[in-house]
């Protein structure tokens, strides 16, 4: 392993790579990428393990815009900046950062740890234009979920759900993205904040977190009592976190006059909307969610570094990269009911 100041131009490190055909997951020992002009070979501090990353594993995604069959998994990643390449001087060695999770070229958008090589690794090699500057003050393991499990939900609460001061929001899922989502939906003011979560520890901390309200979507007096929650008016907004295909039709039917549902839990299975001629007459909106913009990571990292939020509470476990697919596996079966799992190169 290199600390950095070895020679690193000929040697190896070991990765978490997933064969997309084979649907195999294995750590592997590869190459130490060299960053081309305009791209940047990052030290991996820390980085996260996402559902979309069970999801992956499973089958249940597929990367769009892969080259070749495998892939270095992680796309929730911070570190040091190790080797610019030709042309960039936006950064210099020894910078602290958080790496944005994709970007976008020639009209679509790729994704870290999908399309391209992400962070379950000793190094990555990235575009110079996805790394923020990070600061001294926020630890890597809390800010490696900045990119995706902290700014997805801010994308979906602040630009897709577009979500006001005192509309009323149920979200559905209080795991690594949700437990965010109630965070950001305090701090921007929504009322009353309605947590769904089959899982009572879930619930639990999605009080601790802000929520007014936590409900179990599985108890026979849900429907009255999210309208009791909401004054009989319904949601303005429902936030699907939870990726399962039951919540949508939940979701759907908890919403009031132009409520609009956002998808940000990705389920990959077709969806219904059973009664259709209600969803017309209440003027109810389903939108689409994915990642975030460009200025959303910075955005979070200043509101961190200004106490804003605080992320000291969202690292359930700090895991050895090599303990990658056990961490996988954790993530999966709720063991401890994590909030996020990182792993530590
Ligand atoms: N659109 C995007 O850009 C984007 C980005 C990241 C993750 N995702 C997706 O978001 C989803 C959540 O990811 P995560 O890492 O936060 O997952 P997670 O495993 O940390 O949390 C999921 C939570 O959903 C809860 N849940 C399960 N069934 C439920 C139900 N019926 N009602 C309410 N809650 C239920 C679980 O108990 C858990 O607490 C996944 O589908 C993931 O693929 C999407
Ligand atoms: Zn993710």
């Amino acid at each position: 392993m290199s600390n950095g100041t070895t020679d690193t131009s000929s040697g190896t490190m070991i990765a978490g790579r997933l064969n997309v055909e084979t649907g195999t997951f294995a750590m592997k020992e590869v190459p130490i990428p060299e960053p081309g002009p305009g791209f940047v070979r990052v030290r991996v501090g820390a980085a996260g393990v996402c559902l979309s990353d069970v999801h992956l594993i499973q089958g249940l995604l597929r990367p769009q815009f892969l080259k070749g069959s495998e892939v270095t998994l992680g796309h929730e990643v911070a570190g040091t900046v190790d080797l610019p390449g030709a042309g960039v001087t936006s950064v210099a060695p020894g910078d602290r950062v958080v790496v944005q999770a994709g970007y976008e070229h020639n009209g679509v958008t790729l994704t870290m740890g999908v399309d391209y090589d992400g962070g379950w690794a000793e190094y990555l090699v990235v575009p110079a234009g996805v790394l923020v500057p990070l600061g001294e003050d926020i630890p890597f393991d809390q800010a490696s979920i900045i990119p995706d499990a902290v700014s997805t939900p801010w994308g979906a609460i602040a630009s897709t759900a577009d979500v006001r001061a005192g509309e009323a929001v149920g979200v559905w899922g209080i795991g690594g993205l949700g437990a965010h989502g109630v965070q950001l939906l305090r701090l921007i003011g929504a009322a009353p904040i309605i947590a769904v979560d089959p899982i009572p520890e879930a619930r639990e901390r999605a009080l601790e977190f802000g929520a007014d309200i936590a409900l179990d979507p599985m108890a026979e007096d849900f429907s009255a009592a999210m309208k009791a929650a909401t004054g009989g008016r319904g949601l303005d907004v429902a936030l699907d976190f939870a990726g399962v295909d039951a919540v949508r039709s939940q979701a759907i039917n908890c919403l009031g006059l132009r409520g609009r549902l956002v998808l940000v839990g990705l389920s990959g299975k077709p969806m219904t909307i059973n009664d259709s001629t209600g969803f017309s007459y209440a003027r109810k909106q389903i939108r689409g969610h994915y990642g975030s913009e460009a200025h959303h990571v910075p955005q979070l990292v200043s509101l961190t570094r200004l106490g804003r939020l605080d992320f000291a509470k969202s690292v359930s476990a700090r895991i050895p990269l090599a303990d990658a697919e056990a961490a996988v596996k954790a993530l999966d079966a709720k063991e401890g009911n994590p909030i996020r799992l990182v792993l530590i190169p």
